[in-house]
């Protein structure tokens, strides 16, 4: 069941971080996810989804409705836990947040992710997303620095 998210999952959504095995983020400790997430809150730029089962949040996505461009919007944030990788939750996601931004008008969605994420790229090719450009020294990680952009038409 996909279901709306607020500030008061916090400390779920820190852990499904925790527990996603992102390939960039192994230094990151649970206190650090909540920080993000707290300034992400605040800054209320996100519209936030979880996938709920047996009343465990498993995995989350976020979708920012504006990007620069005419109708477009981005996924800016896809989580799930290590534990459940590779049983469909991404992909219905991903597939709730393109529904819900093509019920608002948006024509495109875009989203950027680490050109060293192999596995994190496939996912989005599978989807149907195309690649964009690469954009070296987007990330401030010493090395694997370099971001792409995908993109998916939504009409
Ligand atoms: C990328 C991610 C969201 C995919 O979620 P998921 O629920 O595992 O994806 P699905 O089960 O719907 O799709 C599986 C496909 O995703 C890809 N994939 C990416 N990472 C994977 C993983 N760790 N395990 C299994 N499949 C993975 C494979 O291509 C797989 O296809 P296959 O089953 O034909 O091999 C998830 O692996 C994750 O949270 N990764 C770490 C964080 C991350 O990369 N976030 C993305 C934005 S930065």
């Amino acid at each position: 069941m996909i279901v709306k998210l607020s500030s008061k999952h916090l400390n779920q959504l820190a852990r499904i971080d925790l527990e996603s095995s992102h390939q960039m983020s192994s230094h990151l400790n649970l206190d650090d996810y909540k920080e993000m997430l707290r300034h992400r809150f605040e800054e209320k730029h996100e519209v936030f989804f979880g996938f709920k089962e047996k009343n465990e949040l498993k995995g989350y996505i976020t979708i920012r409705l504006f990007f620069p461009g005419y109708k477009h919007c981005e996924i800016y944030w896809l989580s799930v836990k290590s534990k459940y990788h590779g049983k469909g939750i991404g992909t219905k996601l991903v597939k709730f947040v393109e529904t819900h931004a093509k019920q608002r008008g948006f024509g495109k969605i875009f989203a950027y992710t680490n050109k060293a994420m192999k596995r994190t790229r496939k996912f989005y090719e599978k989807l149907g997303y195309k690649l964009i450009n690469e954009f070296p020294g987007y990330y401030s990680y010493p090395e694997n620095d370099t971001a792409v952009l995908y993109g998916k038409d939504l009409l």
